[in-house]
């Protein structure tokens, strides 16, 4: 137990009961090692808003969905028109249900932002390897979230694009089938269905994810945030003051505190935009099926999931029979490739191993559904091994050589250009490009190891570049 540290019977009443707490609870101390003694470098730019935005829209999800929950009925007998009764007839209830819709949207947008500038700088090198790690668990689980939710409203939407989403989980081998049904509680998307995506919408994945983003920040503020430099600042090197305090970083409290606010205001702004006049985003934050009730009896004749889903749904669908030929070529060639190039034999050798086995399976079936299946989630899987992928002598984007800057760029356009092609119907033209695309988005990852190194580096400076502003 801390020693009790006593306190003069004439200071004001707030520094005694600040006393009483700290006697009892770290209260300064957590606001010390996290706010106004957490040194956070001094040349963070306009990317290092968005850990702070995603903060916000996680608040502001879970604020409007505690009040939807209080009108909201999860039987599918009364869903819908419970959200319509939501939107008309409860007080400044349309406010509250475009607030969490378009939040489900911007959550995404926060974080496809957040995790591209870790990307950009080299945030999830050591000694951040955790940082990203949890972070990429939290992706995993916001997916989960966002889609369990979407088939709350139940409208035609919701119910067919957890009809076809559930129905992958059927194309795995052998427990593929009563995966499904588990999932679903029945043979079809169903009442069942509904209470248990509910359940996991209101509790058990929010619960999940609000762990992992605490575990996410313990473990920055453990290891310190990168810059847009990739300099250290708090190594055992870098330059300190006499108190031992990093000579390029600043208090993050009151210093990054009154920096986000501006973050803050321009993403309000354009949040209260889109809520009160483009609530729906022509069709792209809420589909204009979904406006229907679900019939199970009528498919929509195109059924996309909302865009957040769509890079990773046209990389499902570019996933043919055809495409199994491309995609085990590619596999024995990545092996190979490894093989020959092993600088460090055993792990390599591993990879090539794994290729063989790989390429086997895909010969004995054939089953494009269940490889698409594969190449979907592969593609969210790969992020967790990004520590380990990227060999470059360097963590910014900042000293990396051109070329590999431009090849960033065509990363997002290849992203940004699945992510449109999952919002078409298919097409002959559409589908040959989200081929290509899968092909580029796995061999940028998978080939990461092998390019990251290629090219002049620039110097990287000792000390972190800064302009005051
Ligand atoms: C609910 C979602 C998330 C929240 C609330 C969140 C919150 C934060 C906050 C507050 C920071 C510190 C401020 C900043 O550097 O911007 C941070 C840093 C970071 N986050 Fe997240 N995050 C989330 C999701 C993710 C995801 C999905 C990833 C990656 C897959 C990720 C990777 C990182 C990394 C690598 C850093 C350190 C950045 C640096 O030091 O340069 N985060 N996060």
């Amino acid at each position: 137990m801390a020693e009790f540290k006593e306190i003069s019977p004439n200071a004001s009443a707030g520094a005694r009961l600040l006393n009483w707490v700290d006697n009892r609870f770290p209260a300064s101390q957590l606001y010390k090692e996290h706010l106004s003694e957490y040194y956070a470098p001094k040349n963070f730019n306009f990317w290092y808003f968005f850990g702070s935005l995603a903060l916000l829209v996680l608040v502001i999800q879970i604020v409007t969905g505690i009040f939807l929950v209080m009108n909201y009925k999860p039987d599918a007998a009364v869903a819908f028109a419970s959200v319509e009764y939501i939107m008309r007839d409860v007080p400044w209830g349309w406010l509250i249900r475009y607030m969490h819709s378009t939040g489900a949207s911007a959550f995404f947008i926060v974080v496809y932002m957040h995790m591209f500038r870790g990307l950009i700088y080299g945030s999830y090198r050591k000694p951040r390897e955790l940082v990203w790690i949890f972070g990429c668990a939290i992706f995993l689980c916001l997916m989960a979230e966002a889609f369990m939710g979407y088939l709350l409203p139940w409208g035609q939407m919701s119910y067919w694009g957890a009809q076809v989403i559930v129905n992958l989980f059927s194309a795995i081998p052998f427990v593929g089938p009563d995966l499904a049904l588990l999932i679903r509680g029945d043979y079809v998307v169903s009442d069942a269905t509904l209470n248990r995506f509910f359940a996991f919408h209101v509790i058990a994945v929010p619960l999940v994810l609000l762990g992992l983003v605490v575990a996410h920040i313990i473990a920055l503020h453990e290891v310190g945030s990168n810059n847009p430099d990739g300099v250290e600042i708090k190594g055992p090197k870098a330059p300190k003051d006499a108190q031992g305090h990093p000579l390029d970083g600043i208090p993050f409290h009151p210093y990054y505190t009154v920096h986000d606010i501006l973050g803050v205001s321009v993403f309000l702004m354009a949040f209260s935009a889109i809520i009160f006049f483009a609530p729906t985003a022509g069709g792209y934050f809420l589909e204009y099926n979904n406006f229907i009730p679900a019939d199970p009896f009528k498919t929509p004749n195109h059924i996309a999931p909302v865009w957040y889903f769509t890079p990773f749904y046209s990389m499902l669908r570019a996933i043919t029979s055809e495409m199994m030929y491309a995609l085990i070529a590619c596999v024995f060639g990545a092996g190979l490739f490894a093989a020959l190039k092993s600088k460090m034999p055993s792990f390599m050798k591993a990879v090539s191993v794994v290729a063989c086995v790989a390429v086997i399976a895909m010969m004995l079936s054939i089953d494009a559904k269940f490889w698409g299946v594969v190449v979907m989630g592969g593609a969210v899987v790969i992020l967790f091994f990004l520590p380990w992928l990227d060999n470059a002598p360097v963590k910014s984007i900042r000293y990396r050589p051109d070329w590999q800057k431009y090849l960033y760029a065509v990363f997002v356009v290849v992203f940004a250009v699945l992510g449109y092609l999952g919002v078409q119907p298919p097409s002959e033209i559409g589908g040959r490009v989200s081929q290509v695309g899968t092909l580029f988005y796995f061999g940028f990852f998978l080939l990461m190891p092998w390019w990251s190194q290629i090219g002049t580096f620039k110097q990287v400076p000792d000390r972190v570049t800064f302009e005051a502003h």
